[in-house]
């Protein structure tokens, strides 16, 4: 009993004198691991009689000393926290840190710019799918089955007969002709399309185009070139040289293609078009009287344009950009170069 009061008394006196975490560390080791263990075992070496009192004493001990251990362990804690905080002092006025803000991938940013330019001309914008039957894909437009011209579009197929990723935004204005004719039509149908083709720095196998169209009772040629010359200015620069040439496709008749002078050589010529000093954007015509059949719509009565372009050319060609993989390869440090392009206008 009297050992167990001097290691009490011991313990006590060295758990005071502990000014660090490791030396308290070491007393717990050295006391309750140790000789504190070691007492509450003697328990059982002892006369039985012995017994009840000697252990309730040495379990006492055991709380009491443990309780302490725990409170100077606390305390120091809390000391060293203090010590810490004086000798290192948090300085709240640094700036934190900026939170990075978002941005448009540069084919929205470029989309939005169109969108602007046709609205401005009284064009709304209409959403029709990407999966699309072989039919509004290619018959409706004037492409029968197993007609030739099928072959300028390389097409994914679905393993549902019939059923297909577009190739083109076209199919689009069959269904906006059903949904609204007779009534008149300015609408600019945007969106992505596929293809089935080999990657290369120049082609994708998926791509937005903005498609437009108008149908009304007096829709010329010249409603055509109109239009889209301004749009060829306001997205490509006042100066830019606009020309108008005769194309085929099968949809529309008679069709054109829409070229403006080269935008990294500026119609001097360079190896991006070919020498030719010329960049075609756009296929156009007027709606073909097959197309105007096929959503029942008399062609004596009824006319109207269309146009087709791609999103991801322009801008490459616009701003530099020499490969077009980057556009969806979600590469930021490609992505982040392009912070806002500001208004259309290169
Ligand atoms: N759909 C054509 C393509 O993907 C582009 C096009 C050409 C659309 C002439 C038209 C058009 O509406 O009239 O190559």
């Amino acid at each position: 009993m009297s050992t167990l009061a001097s290691l009490e008394e011991r313990a006590l006196a060295e758990l005071r004198a502990c000014t660090e975490e490791a030396a308290l560390r070491a007393w717990k080791a050295r006391y309750l691991e140790g000789e504190v263990e070691q007492a509450v075992k003697k328990i059982s070496t002892l006369p039985p009689a012995e017994r009840p009192a000697y252990g309730k004493q040495a379990n006492e001990l055991k709380k009491k000393l443990k309780a302490e251990y725990e409170s100077a362990l606390a305390a120091e804690k809390e000391r060293a926290l203090a010590r810490s905080l004086a000798s290192a002092p948090l300085d709240v006025t640094l700036p934190g840190r900026p939170a990075r803000r978002g941005r448009l991938h540069i084919s929205t940013q470029t989309l939005r710019s169109i969108y602007a330019i046709f609205a401005d001309m009284g064009f709304q914008i209409y959403r029709s799918p990407e999966v699309e039957e072989d039919e509004t894909n290619f018959s409706l437009l004037n492409m029968p089955e197993h007609h030739p011209a099928r072959d300028m579009w390389d097409t994914f197929h679905t393993t549902t007969p019939g059923l297909l990723l577009r190739t083109h935004t076209s199919p689009g204005q069959i269904h906006v002709m059903r949904e609204l004719c007779p009534q008149p039509i300015r609408v600019i149908l945007p969106g992505m399309c596929y293809r089935y083709e080999a990657i290369t720095t120049r082609s994708e196998i998926m791509f937005h185009q903005v498609e437009g169209l108008a149908i009304g009772q007096h829709v010329t040629m010249a409603d055509l070139k109109g239009t889209l010359t301004a749009f060829a200015r306001r997205m490509f620069g006042d100066q830019r040289k606009v020309r108008i040439r005769s194309s085929y496709f099968p949809f529309t008749e008679p069709s054109a293609e829409v070229d403006i002078h080269c935008l990294l050589c500026k119609g001097a010529g360079c190896r991006v078009c070919k020498h030719s000093g010329w960049t075609v954007i756009l296929g156009c015509g007027m709606i073909h009287p097959n197309v105007l059949r096929a959503v029942k719509l008399d062609p004596g009565e009824y006319q109207g344009f269309a146009f087709g372009f791609g999103v991801e050319r322009p801008a490459l060609l616009r701003l530099g950009v020499d490969d077009m993989r980057l556009f969806f390869e979600n590469d930021l440090r490609f992505l982040n170069q392009f912070p806002s392009l500001s208004g259309a206008a290169a």
